[in-house]
């Protein structure tokens, strides 16, 4: 079930609405940053924020969430990502889209699709509509999706990180996670765009931004003081 992206659901709102979804390890955060220079550099007013959390509450959920030893009923964890996101579409997203920004979020409604739905296979009818509450029905214009197997992505998160409750996950589960993601850009193919993850981070880059190019150039909505080139 998709919902409405900003532009259709708003179509005198020029904002654009970008997330980026992966497995652990998959880069998105080193990408975030590096696609928002690119934007800017183009003219573009851009927002970077991520979930689970975004804003001040939502960073406190954050930390309940990724907390090693807590244990949470499926249902909890649920409701408490869904919050994070009611309150980070309400305060920083649809603002930013109301003045024409984009926004570029680490994860949003696919992240609950794929994790809470295989992982704690709770029922898609119930995420859906979960997502759809949370965020007043509005999905991303477009998604970039960071694709490599999960034995990579772990590899590179103990490198850099301490390992949070997700990551613990088990191998089986990381990989039902990237089994999940490829269905869901399957079904989606207009919106989930697939990017190779394998590659170094200069080429996840120039993937990406290519996707995000092409994306603009055919909607040519979002605040642009300067063309694409
Ligand atoms: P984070 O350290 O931000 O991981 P990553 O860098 O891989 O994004 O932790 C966020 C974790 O939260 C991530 O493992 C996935 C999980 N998550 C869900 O399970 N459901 C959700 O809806 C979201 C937004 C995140």
């Amino acid at each position: 079930m998709e919902n409405f992206t900003a532009n259709e659901r708003h179509p005198s709102r020029r904002g654009c609405l970008i997330s980026l979804e992966g497995g652990e390890g998959s880069g998105k955060s080193t990408l975030l940053p590096c696609l928002a220079d690119q934007l800017r550099a183009h003219g573009y007013s851009v927002i970077e924020t991520r979930e689970p959390g975004g804003t001040p509450p939502g960073l406190q959920i954050r930390t309940i969430l990724l907390d090693r030893e807590r244990h949470l009923p499926p249902v909890a964890e649920l409701f408490l990502l869904e919050a994070a996101r009611a309150i980070h579409v309400d305060h920083v997203i649809r603002p930013a889209l109301d003045r024409g920004a984009v926004v570029l979020t680490d994860r949003y409604t696919d992240s609950t699709l794929v994790y809470q739905g295989s992982v704690r296979r709770l029922d898609p009818i119930l995420l859906n509509r979960l997502n759809q509450v949370a965020t007043d029905g509005l999905i991303p214009d477009l998604t970039l999706y960071l694709d490599l197997p999960p034995e990579t992505g772990l590899a590179r998160r103990r490198q850099t990180n301490d390992l949070n409750h997700f990551d613990r996950l088990s191998l089986e589960k990381h990989q039902t996670i990237r089994s999940a993601y490829r269905a869901l850009a399957a079904q989606y193919p207009a919106r989930i765009r697939t990017i190779d993850a394998t590659v170094p981070p200069a080429l996840v880059l120039q993937a990406a931004w290519r996707t995000v190019q092409e994306y603009l150039a055919q909607h040519p909505y979002p605040l642009c003081i300067h063309p694409l080139s």
